[in-house]
């Protein structure tokens, strides 16, 4: 049908189908800010303005938008003049993926138009509707509230920036850590906030809250300029005009589109499945079965070689082991011819019986999920055992003996969803060359090429894997899920294929965390000193055994190492069952181990009577400690011995217990209906895989004196190009301007591990600083030839080398010189770098929650997280993933949760039913930055990106216990589980 738009102020004629959407129309039209996060109106990211109205355009038909006026931010502001929301999304650090920022720039655009003054509340009102799952909501709305305030013409102070080094003064113990606040509302220099992000939820001062986070530190070198600065994200314009710069935003003529089919059966063998009817359909050019593929044995798991894992999946099998597993796969002309397709196979099952429970899972008469004799790494295919751990040190059960008191309980935990706001997504494509190009949304876009090639039956060096920006990965993109199937369809028709999860196959086909059932043993002397400790946990790895071994292993190695004591011991089962498998997923096996360690500390404090910080800080682990466990339990193999140099816990813990007002609130709950209560949890994590990561850098010279620098390492929201090109502008003495970032593509960036284990800055940004002091002294040598100076006496700062003497030559005129003038060469270097080293960044976590007693609904009122993440390089990113890490462990803790039918059916398939924290939702966020230095890393950093997850659902199932006087054992902390302990309190009293 013929169909008016006016877009952007542009009418346009179009041709339409009566039943497309809206988004779909205005993405064909080119306007990529329109993106596709749900099909069902809950995410916010395909948001335009409908007559100044914010509307999700994935649930209106473009025919009900003729006539009306409708806008996109490609109208707001471009790269050279941005609209003020714009530049405030740059400034405040709001812009993380950068895939929900679109749609929310409309969203606070239509507010400031009705209400350009509006409250902290009205902007998260506003903003309800935006899901973000990368950055907390902290940053946008302090955003939304900077905006405004420009826009009314009031004077806004400059995005506080720690400033010159000197202002960080040496950590001395004997006093408050606050006392040393340098960055944010603690910083008397940083200015007033103008409003301040706060609390909807409790009224109460909010003058030191999230956006401003303070940085607390003891820095040994003072002589840097741009690491350890607030810089712009680099990427940031184009995120915030809504340039093409996801996978999906590009346009390739003649492109197919490439649906699924999943099994609607737990378990259960395809014995005859019928394309014919599908392969006729006009406009189908491909379908493909388990017939049509090589068997070749892999793993999801995108890993170094060799995956230590279980090779147990198949590109297409005969036997379905989840309800949405791969059955069959078509590609056709538009979506819904292949949509169509996919109704015309006709497959007959074989429904055989499935396990759903764990712990029924290595019964004898259990069903056999994995038994093909081609799979391997398996540890025990005939009980379903995917992988099974044991770590021991001492001897345990001695130690329980000498205990005065010996505390066991068990805790459960259950499987949660990524839920990156852009659903996993990968377009193939032949080049000019016959080389397959996979433009994928990966982490690992080197261990996608190396994992699909065996299976799609090309050799490496034919594949190309491009990685573009990336809408969130939370690990769920540390798996390779659609590119083998795409690549295929690719291959067996020779056009461009794309091939997307619906957020319903999200949730349902790709991965999530391990849902564990752990008990915790500990012995202790009645003074506290603990003398023996245990955790023992059987892990759910769903259908494949993608990640099983390793992500179980962190749950023991980063976890009991934070109490050493002479006898530890770790077991750990992990199971197959028919459910959707889980994998990676940011914290990687050690929230599940947190939240039970740090939930029995608090347990066993309360029988020795103790106060549960002082049982923390009479067995903590501390600098020059041995890592007891490093040694025993590597990650999927033997460890490497450790010794802490770095440990900012006793800062962390000091600052959360005086926010928290520890003293004066713990244990004081009230006996009304609402009782609150405060909860502290201690976290350590690790920095990158020790012996096994490495990332690769390569910087070059132009003759204007920029510089490309190319990683493999690949931001996905994180903003680890922005945390490279600081070091690489740090060490080469130039602007951050003077940066060209490059990344990921196989083809041209250096080898690098990928986006996962919090290694970025550590291993890519260690290579880069590598690579870049060798450039420096190779510009040193060309401008001492120049300047008739020995090299080594020049300086290089803000683009001008200085001889002794004075004389001086800019890096561009060196450039210049090298490439055109004398002794012509290009200046450029590649390094790699790996360690051994994995230094722990530590964390304590605290929150204070109110409890209504009627309906055992939890309100979270306040979230206190203090970070010691080594040498901070950003520190408005380092507090975004604060902000943001500790938001989805709320979600973890009060109401995120996978739940099934009785045949293993998936019920949360949608963002209303599968609930993860909007704007309205969050509590007060206070973000605190303990720098210390630990000596392995560049420039003294540590890992940021994962701690932030590990300890807050436990600080809030703490609080709980101290709100109610009773304790939930499972998260989440559901009104269910919570009135269910209420009740059995009551009925226990009355016995
Ligand atoms: S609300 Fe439309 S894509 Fe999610
Ligand atoms: S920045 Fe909001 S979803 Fe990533």
């Amino acid at each position: 049908m013929e169909l008016e738009l006016r877009i952007n102020g542009i009418i346009k004629s179009l041709d339409v189908a009566p039943n497309e959407s809206l988004m779909t129309v205005l993405r064909q039209e080119g306007y990529h800010s329109v993106k596709h996060g749900c099909e069902t109106g809950e995410c916010g990211a395909c948001n335009v303005l409908v007559d100044g109205v914010p509307r999700p355009s994935c649930v209106m038909l473009a025919a009900q938008a003729g006539g009306c006026t409708l806008t996109t931010v490609e109208s707001l502001g471009t790269a050279r003049k941005l609209h003020p929301l714009q530049e405030a999304f740059i400034d405040t650090g709001a812009i993380q993926c950068g895939f929900c920022t679109p749609g929310m720039v409309l969203s606070a655009h239509a507010l400031l138009k009705s209400n350009p003054d509006p409250s902290e509340n009205e902007v998260r009102d506003a903003l309800s509707g935006n899901l973000c799952r990368c950055t907390g909501y902290v940053k946008p709305v302090e955003a939304v509230l900077r905006a405004a305030a420009i826009m009314r013409g009031e004077t806004v102070p400059p995005i506080s920036s720690p400033g010159s080094a000197e202002n960080f003064k040496p950590w001395d113990p004997g006093r408050s850590p606050l006392e040393h606040a340098e960055y944010g509302a603690s910083n008397p220099d940083a200015g007033p906030p103008y409003k301040s992000p706060g609390s909807p939820t409790t009224g109460e001062d909010s003058s030191a809250q999230g956006g401003t986070a303070t940085l607390v530190g003891a820095r040994t070198s003072t002589d840097l300029s741009i690491v350890g600065k607030p810089e712009r994200k680099v990427d940031a314009v184009k995120l915030v005009t809504g340039k093409p710069a996801f996978v999906d935003d590009i346009d390739l003529r003649d492109m197919l589109h490439a649906r699924l089919l999943t099994s609607p059966h737990a378990h259960a063998i395809i014995r005859a499945i019928d394309v014919s009817e599908a392969r006729a359909l006009s406009g189908v050019h491909a379908v493909l079965t388990y017939k049509d593929v090589p068997r070749i044995p892999y793993t999801t798991a995108g890993q170094s070689w060799p995956e230590p894992g279980p090779h147990d999946q198949y590109c297409l099998d005969n036997r379905v082991r989840f309800v949405g597993d791969r059955v069959a796969a078509v590609a056709a002309e538009t979506p819904e011819i292949a949509e169509q397709a996919l109704g015309l196979i006709h497959v007959d099952y074989e429904v055989l019986p499935a396990v759903l429970d764990p712990r029924q899972s290595t019964d004898p008469n259990a069903p056999r999920i994995h038994p093909e004799p081609e799979s391997y790494r398996i540890h025990d295919a005939s009980r379903n055992v995917a992988a099974h751990l044991h770590a021991e040190i001492g001897d345990v059960e001695r130690g329980f003996a000498e205990s005065d008191l010996v505390v066991e309980r068990e805790y459960i935990v259950p499987q949660v969803q990524q839920t990156p706001i852009e659903n996993h997504i990968v377009i193939t494509y032949w080049d000019e060359d016959d080389r397959l190009v996979v433009r994928t949304s990966t982490q690992v876009p080197y261990h996608v090429r190396r994992i699909i090639a065996p299976v799609i039956g090309l050799p490496p060096r034919r594949i190309r894997v491009v990685k573009p920006r990336i809408g969130g990965g939370f690990g769920v993109k540390q798996e390779v899920l659609l590119e083998d199937i795409c690549a295929i369809l690719t291959m067996a028709t020779d056009r461009p294929v794309k091939l997307e999860f619906s957020r319903a196959e999200e949730f349902r086909s790709s991965r999530s965390r391990h849902p564990q059932i752990l008990r915790m043993k500990t012995g202790v002397k009645r003074d506290g000193t603990i003398i023996a400790n245990q955790m023992t946990l059987l892990a759910n790895t769903g259908a494949y055994g993608t990640h099983a071994l390793t992500v179980q292993s962190n749950t023991g190695s980063k976890t009991l190492p934070i109490y050493p004591c002479a006898n530890i011991r770790f077991d750990a089962e992990i199971v197959y069952t028919n459910l959707p498998p889980a994998g990676a997923f940011r914290g990687y096996g050690v929230p599940q181990g947190f939240f039970a360690l740090e939930s029995h500390i608090d347990e066993v404090a309360k029988q020795l009577g103790m106060d549960a910080l002082e049982l923390r800080r009479k067995n903590w682990l501390k600098e020059g400690d041995e890592n007891p466990l490093a040694r025993a339990l590597g990650e999927g193999k033997e460890g490497y011995a450790q010794i802490i140099e770095s440990c900012g816990l006793p800062q962390c813990l000091q600052i959360v217990e005086e926010k928290l007002n520890w003293k004066e609130k713990r244990g004081k709950s009230g006996s009304g209906r609402f009782r609150r209560g405060v909860g502290v949890s201690l976290a350590m994590h690790g920095t990158a895989i020790p012996g096994l990561d490495m990332g690769g850098a390569s910087i070059k010279l132009n003759d204007d004196g920029s510089f490309n620098v190319l990683v493999g390492a690949t931001d996905i929201g994180t903003g680890s190009d922005t945390v490279i090109a600081q070091i690489a502008a740090e060490v080469l003495g130039v602007r951050m301007e003077d940066i060209i970032m490059h990344s990921s593509d196989t083809d041209f960036a250096p080898f690098d591990t990928g986006a996962y284990a919090s290694s970025t800055t550590y291993i890519s940004g260690g290579a880069t600083k590598k690579a870049a002091e060798q450039v420096r002294m190779q510009i040193l040598d060309v401008a001492g030839r120049m300047l008739r100076a020995n090299p080594e006496t020049l300086t290089i700062n803000d683009r001008v080398i200085t001889a002794p003497n004075g004389q001086t030559v800019t890096v561009s005129q060196v450039a210049l010189d090298s490439l055109h003038v004398e002794n012509q060469q290009q200046i450029m270097s590649t390094a790699s770098w790996m360690s051994y080293n994995s230094p722990p960044p530590f964390a304590a976590q605290g929150a204070e929650v109110e409890v209504d007693t009627e309906t055992g609904v939890v309100r979270v009122l306040k979230a206190i997280s203090a970070v010691d993440a080594g040498r901070v390089v950003n520190p408005i990113m380092a507090e975004g993933q604060i902000e943001g890490g500790s938001t989805q462990a709320l979600g973890y803790g009060v109401c995120e949760e996978m739940v099934y039918d009785q045949q293993g059916a998936l019920l949360t398939t949608n963002l209303s039913d599968y609930r993860i924290f909007s704007a309205v939702d969050m509590p007060q966020m206070e973000s605190y930055l303990v720098e210390t230095h630990d000596p392995f890393g560049p420039f003294g950093v540590k890992a940021i990106a994962e701690i932030p997850i590990d300890g807050m659902a436990p600080a809030v199932a703490n609080a709980v216990a101290d709100a109610l006087g009773v304790r939930v054992h499972q998260i989440p902390l559901t009104p269910e589980r919570v009135l269910l302990a209420i009740y059995t309190q009551s009925q226990n009293a009355k016995q």
